[in-house]
C-alpha cells in the first residue's frame, strides 16, 4: 500500500471554507488525508504500493505475473492505460494482460473478482490485483460537502492459483438510476438537465447514504449464500470507507459488530478503490487478520455499483 506523503487535516480546510474539526468528525469520522502533490499522479501512487509489495515480500517475482488489473477513475491518461504504463515501468514481459477498470469505490473487489475468474478459467496462474485513485485531483474545493471527504493512495494485492478456494461468494450489482447521486461528466457534460463542464466530482451526499443503507444489506446477503456462510462465520468486514458514521448504521442493520469491521477513513478519508486495501493491509501486517480468518469485502461507489466477495487469508 502507499499514501502520498503531504496531509490535509480538518484544520486545513477552517481557512477555505466556513467548517470545523467537530463537524467533520461527527458526520464522517475523518481526521485527516493523504493528498497528491502537484506534480504526483496515480502512477506514482500504484508505483509506491507495488514497490511496498516488493520490499515486504521480497520473494515476489513480478515478472511471473500474468496479469495487471488497475481500479482507478483517476487514470494519469485515458490511454495508455496504467496497466500498460506499470508494464512498462517494472519492465514486465510484452505478453502480460494490462486491464484498467472504472468502477469508482467498488474498484479493488472487483479487481480481485476478476483476476479470481481469469485463474479459474486457466487463463492465468498470478494476477496483480490493485487500485489507485488520486480523487482528490477532481474534488471541487469550493464544495464543503464534497471537499473534506476524500484521500488519495494505492494499494496491491497478488492473487495466485492456489489448491484451496480463498475467493469466495463472489458478487456484482449496478443501480444505474443512482448514477444521478454521484457522478463527474466526461464527453458528455450534460447531466440531469444541466451542463457541467468542469469534470469534478459532484455527489448529493444524503441521497448516497441512503442508496448505501437500502441496498448494501442485500448485496452483503448475497454473497454469504454464494459462499455457503452466515454472517456468525465472518472474522473481519471491509467495507468501502466513506464514512465512520454510514460503516457504524450499516454495520448496526445488517448484525455485524463494529469492533470486527476494519477501516480506512479515519486516517486516510474516502480514497475510492483504495479504502479497502489501506484497511485490510496494515491489519494483516500487525496481526489482527490472521492466517485462516475469513473476511467479507463490500465495494460499493459511483455508477451507481457494488462488489463484494468473501477471502479467506
Ligand atoms: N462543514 C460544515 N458544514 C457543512 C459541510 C462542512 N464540511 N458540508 C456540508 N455542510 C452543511 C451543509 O451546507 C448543510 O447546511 P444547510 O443545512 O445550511 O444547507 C448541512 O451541513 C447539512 O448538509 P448535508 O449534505 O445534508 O449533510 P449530511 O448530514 O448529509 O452530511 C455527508 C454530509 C457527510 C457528505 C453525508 O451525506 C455522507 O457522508 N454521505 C455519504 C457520502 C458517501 O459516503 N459517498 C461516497 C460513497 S461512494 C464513493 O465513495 C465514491
Amino acid at each position: 500500500m502507499y499514501v502520498p506523503p503531504r496531509v490535509l487535516t480538518n484544520a486545513d480546510f477552517e481557512s477555505m471554507f466556513e467548517t470545523s474539526d467537530e463537524w467533520i468528525v461527527q458526520r464522517t469520522g475523518i481526521r485527516e488525508r493523504h493528498v497528491v502533490a502537484e506534480h504526483e499522479y496515480s502512477s506514482d501512487l500504484a508505483i509506491g504500493a507495488i514497490d511496498d509489495l516488493l520490499e515486504h515480500h521480497p520473494d515476489v517475482d513480478l515478472r511471473a505475473v500474468d496479469y495487471l488489473i488497475v481500479a482507478s477513475t483517476t487514470p494519469d491518461y485515458e490511454y495508455p492505460s496504467l496497466s500498460a504504463m506499470l508494464q512498462l515501468y517494472y519492465g514486465l514481459p510484452k505478453s502480460v494482460g494490462a486491464l484498467d477498470i472504472s468502477t469508482a469505490c467498488a474498484g479493488f473487489a472487483y479487481g480481485i473478482n476478476l483476476a479470481c475468474g481469469l485463474i479459474a478459467s486457466g487463463e492465468c496462474d498470478r494476477v496483480l490485483a490493485m487500485a489507485a485513485d488520486a480523487l482528490t485531483r477532481s474534488v471541487d474545493y469550493t464544495d464543503r460537502s464534497t471537499a473534506v471527504l476524500f484521500g488519495d493512495g494505492a494499494g496491491v494485492a497478488l492473487i495466485e492459483r492456489s489448491e484451496r478456494p480463498q475467493i469466495l461468494g463472489m458478487s456484482h450489482g449496478s443501480d444505474g438510476g443512482g448514477g444521478k447521486f454521484l457522478y463527474r461528466t466526461g464527453t458528455r457534460t450534460e447531466i440531469n438537465g444541466t451542463i457541467d463542464e468542469s469534470r469534478l466530482l459532484r455527489q448529493n451526499g444524503r441521497e448516497v447514504y441512503r442508496w448505501v443503507l437500502e441496498n448494501v444489506p442485500a448485496d452483503i446477503e448475497r454473497i454469504l449464500q454464494r459462499a455457503g456462510m452466515t454472517l456468525e462465520q465472518i472474522d473481519w468486514f471491509v467495507p468501502h470507507s466513506a464514512n465512520e458514521r454510514m460503516i457504524e448504521a450499516l454495520c448496526k442493520r445488517i448484525g455485524f459488530p463494529i469492533e470486527r469491521t476494519l477501516l480506512s477513513v479515519t486516517q486516510y478519508g474516502n480514497t475510492s478503490a483504495v479504502s479497502i486495501p489501506l484497511a485490510l493491509i496494515p491489519a494483516m501486517r500487525d496481526g489482527r487478520v490472521k492466517s485462516g480468518q475469513r473476511v467479507l469485502i463490500m465495494g460499493f461507489g459511483g455508477g451507481l455499483v457494488t462488489a463484494g466477495n468473501v477471502v479467506v487469508i
